[in-house]
């Protein structure tokens, strides 16, 4: 068996900043309500005609100059997306034609938030048992043009945020860092608790004019139940990999937990006995990015100087499914 590591981190956010204020312009909100709820204060938006793929790309190319590689270097990619440019095929072919890679194999991961660290488990087991040397992880999202920017989905909107982020994984020397463990959930029967219903296999056409006049086609939410079951799940979860490589809370350098929304990461961190200054956010610039939020804190924790080797960092997600993982690596 070999090792596996994390090579290179990278993110990519859309220039246009969209604030609090710019969405009062839009719905009835307000700055004071957001930022109380959610400690949003501003998120990113592309431009028309950029793709979650376009994301993953510049987000990809960051990761492998951090890891010294270049594209023809990896050997798979796994893309986290729930928002892929087309509904098929997914954004993993078309990163591996966007980034002149060879002709290697994409597998897209379709697990909201917790994409990402679905898909650092799925790198690193590849890598350990030595099917591939190196792996492009991306999680990319577009939800700027998928959400009612209008009073009646001020709930969902005022959330989400565009991004991309990206990781290399790939084989570790002896003594160098490691991805430990990961742990990976889910629970079905919450599945219409935070779902997108159409366009949809099950209907035939799967989108009407009726569905699209009743708003069929964005994101709902019971924003109360996914709180509370998120806060829940992410101190299981995180518990669950602390128990299995026999670490305690005190271990742990770095909580980064998916950025869905500042109070639920601060009733996680409270309830775990993390002091915050341990726990990540970034979500006050840009939102709720689902899949990209985790590889996009990385990369900025690792700029900002939050990680050396030999720390412990802990990366945990929960979102529709419901879904809910986490990943122990030492860096
Ligand atoms: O990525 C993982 C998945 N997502 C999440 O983790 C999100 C989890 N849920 C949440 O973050 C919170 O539930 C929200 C931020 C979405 C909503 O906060 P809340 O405290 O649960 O509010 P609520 O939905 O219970 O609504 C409270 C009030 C309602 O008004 P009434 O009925 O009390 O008069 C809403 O209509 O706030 C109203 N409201 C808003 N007001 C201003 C809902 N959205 C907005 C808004 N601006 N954007």
């Amino acid at each position: 068996m070999y090792k596996s590591k994390i090579l290179g981190t990278g993110s990519y956010l859309p220039e246009r900043v969209v604030t609090n204020a710019d969405l009062e312009k839009l719905m009835e909100t307000s700055d004071e309500w957001i930022q109380q709820r959610t400690g949003i204060r501003e998120r990113r938006f592309v431009d028309e005609g950029v793709g979650a793929s376009d994301l993953g790309v510049k987000a990809s190319l960051r990761a492998l100059e951090q890891a010294r590689l270049s594209p023809r270097d990896i050997d798979f990619i796994v893309f986290a997306t729930l928002s892929p440019d087309y509904n098929f095929p997914g954004c993993g072919c078309l990163l591996q034609e966007k980034l002149g890679m060879q002709t290697v194999g994409a597998l897209d991961v379709r697990n909201q938030c917790c994409g990402f660290v679905y898909g650092l488990s799925v790198a690193d087991q590849y890598v350990k048992t030595g099917m591939y040397r190196h792996i492009l992880v991306v999680g990319a999202e577009v939800h700027s043009t998928g959400i009612e920017l209008n009073t009646h989905g001020r709930d969902v909107a005022v959330i989400f945020g565009d991004g991309g982020g990206a990781v290399v994984v790939g084989w570790s020397g002896n003594g160098d860092g490691q991805i430990l463990s990961t742990h990976l959930h889910s629970e079905g029967k919450y599945a219409k608790k935070l779902w997108l219903e159409a366009p949809a296999s099950i209907y035939h056409p799967r989108l009407t004019e009726q569905m699209l006049r009743e708003g069929k086609h964005y994101p709902s939410m019971d924003g109360r139940y996914v709180f509370r079951h998120a806060v829940d799940r992410f101190q299981e979860v995180i518990n669950e990999a602390l128990l299995a490589n026999n670490l305690r809370i005190e271990d742990v350098t770095l909580l980064i937990l998916h950025q869905a929304n500042l109070r639920i990461s601060e009733a996680v961190s409270q309830s775990l006995g993390i002091p915050a200054e341990k726990v990540f956010s970034n979500i006050q610039k840009y939102g709720n990015t689902t899949a990209a939020s985790i590889p996009i804190a990385l990369d900025e924790a690792l700029k900002e100087g939050k990680l050396k080797p030999g720390d412990i960092v802990v990366l945990a997600a929960f979102g529709s499914g419901f879904t809910w993982a986490s990943a122990v690596i030492r860096w």
